[in-house]
């Protein structure tokens, strides 16, 4: 599906849907020689989600469907991002190929153009995903374009980037859809290899086992060895345009099925296991996204690959494992392995980067599902300025983010017996946050925030765009505009 400016100005082409977004109260202007039935405008009540769809009498729009904003005052990006993709859908739903969108003048005074350019452009591109190519009759989504009506260039310079940011969304949730069996560490690498040969400011490479070997990362390694499929530590870096402004390192879990190793999981829901490669598909969408953007940082993205399975060669309870930082790990459960394969990494990017900032997204505990729900990420940061920031960028994107406390305490409930640490704690409780206590032994004084999206990575609540059943690609869009407004 094609996302487009166009001037509203110009005299609207045959659209065989054009969808008309007005807030509450407010009897919308059509474009010209668009006549819909006196009596639907007259009943138009245009609270938020509302719609109405009904044939045009005359003038080249085939149908025309009105979406509610709900009251003008209370207008947010979320909501048209929300109501964009009601309109997606809906032509989806009667297989409109052609697609018109028209903000009303009262929505307009709302929110400025570039933003509201941006929603627009996000909620319709968002709406565009489904996941169809595992069936043998795949049938994609008829609707072919989306002509956004606007005027000026902030209006249509929101609508490129809303665009761009669609399409990094959904190739994240085809990566995170995609089931283990086809989504193995190999084809994170593949598509990592993908995206660095369509753009030239971006830069790969991929470390192999033997590789990992020689810089030490017994950590990340012992989770691996339990698996048939060799895992990689895949690195990309993004250089800017002009002068670099600093270097970010973002850091995603990788696991690609996790089945819990000799601890292993429950087998009800392990196919969703599936999903615990989501930080690692976040920061590949990311760097989808940066291929498109202009970021002023250096940025370099960190995804840990692998499979944790149980076998003769896996990692058993009570192992010690020594991380390229030289700590030693007591590996008292194969299922906290999301940690032990982020370990080596953070190391890596604090050695061998030496970033001004690093972030992690990671399907990182349970527990955070049991403190926050699939709504919002739990975080954890070690400086206030950076916790606001990421706040603040989950309240423009709608991936919202809250902070987690983390104290001297939690840090040393995670010191080990024998060996230095082990990576579960003693029972004292705060899961989530113990497993960023852990984290926070491999980070050194590097500025560092943690996300744990086990809820937020799928299942969300379904918000017309995103949720419902499958991938969410979060991450992708919250590190964008956070990069954008450090
Ligand atoms: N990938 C899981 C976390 C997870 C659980 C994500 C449910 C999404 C939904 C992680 O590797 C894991 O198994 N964590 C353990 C940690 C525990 C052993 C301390 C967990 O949360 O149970
Ligand atoms: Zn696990
Ligand atoms: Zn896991």
């Amino acid at each position: 599906m094609k996302i487009a400016f166009k001037d509203k100005k110009a005299a609207l082409t045959r659209v065989e849907l054009l969808v008309v977004l007005a807030t509450k109260g407010e009897k919308p202007s059509l474009p010209k020689g668009v006549e819909v039935a006196a009596a639907v405008t007259r009943e138009l009540e245009n609270g938020f989600r509302e719609c109405r769809v009904t044939d045009a009498l005359k003038g080249p729009a085939k149908r025309v469907l009105f979406v509610g904003l709900g009251p003008a005052k209370e207008l947010t990006c979320e909501k048209l991002r929300r109501a964009a993709a009601m309109g997606v859908k809906e032509a989806k739903k009667i297989e409109a190929g052609s697609v018109a969108m028209l903000l009303s003048t009262e929505a307009e005074k709302q929110i400025e153009a570039l933003g509201a350019g941006q929603a627009l452009a996000e909620g319709c591109g968002m709406a565009a995903y489904e996941c169809t190519r595992f069936k043998s009759d795949p049938r994609p989504s008829k609707v072919k374009t989306v002509a956004l009506l606007g005027s000026g260039a902030a209006f249509k310079k929101g609508v490129q980037r809303g665009d761009a940011l669609a399409g990094a969304n959904r190739f994240t949730r085809d990566l995170q859809d995609a089931p283990g069996n086809l989504m193995r560490p190999r084809d994170m690498v593949a598509a990592a290899k993908k995206l660095a040969a369509k753009s030239q400011r971006i830069g790969l490479k991929s470390l192999t086992e033997a590789e990992m070997k020689k810089l030490g990362m017994g950590s990340l390694l012992s989770v691996s060895r339990g698996s048939e499929e060799p895992a990689f530590l895949i690195h990309l870096t993004y250089k800017p345009k002009g002068r670099s402004k600093g270097k970010i390192a973002i850091v995603g879990k990788g696991l690609t099925f996790d089945a819990g190793g000799i601890s292993i999981k429950p087998s009800a829901k392990m196919d969703e296991m599936k999903y615990d490669m989501s930080g690692g598909a976040a920061v590949l969408g990311l760097f989808h996204a940066l291929a498109n953007l202009d970021v002023p940082y250096e940025v370099h993205g960190l995804v840990p690959t692998s499979e944790n399975l149980p076998d003769g060669k896996a990692n058993k309870p009570g192992d010690i494992v020594t991380a390229m930082n030289k700590k030693t790990i007591e590996v008292l459960n194969t299922d906290a392995e999301g940690r032990l394969i982020l370990a080596d990494a953070l190391a890596y990017a604090v050695q061998k980067i030496k970033p001004d900032t690093m972030i992690d997204m990671a399907t990182l505990t349970g527990a955070v599902i049991v403190a926050l729900g699939h709504e919002l990420t739990g975080m954890v940061a070690t400086s206030d300025e950076l916790a606001r920031a990421l706040v603040a960028a989950g309240d423009e994107t709608g991936e919202l983010v809250w902070r987690l406390p983390m104290i001297d305490n939690h840090k040393d409930h995670i010191k080990g017996t024998i060996g230095d640490l082990r990576n579960i704690n003693g029972g004292q409780g705060a899961g989530s946050t113990a497993g960023a206590a852990f984290l926070s032994h491999f980070v050194g004084d590097v500025e560092w925030a943690h996300l744990d999206i086990a809820g937020t990575a799928w299942g969300q609540d379904d918000r017309d765009y995103v949720g419902g059943s499958g991938g969410t690609g979060v991450g992708v869009r919250l590190l964008i505009n956070y990069l954008e407004n450090r």
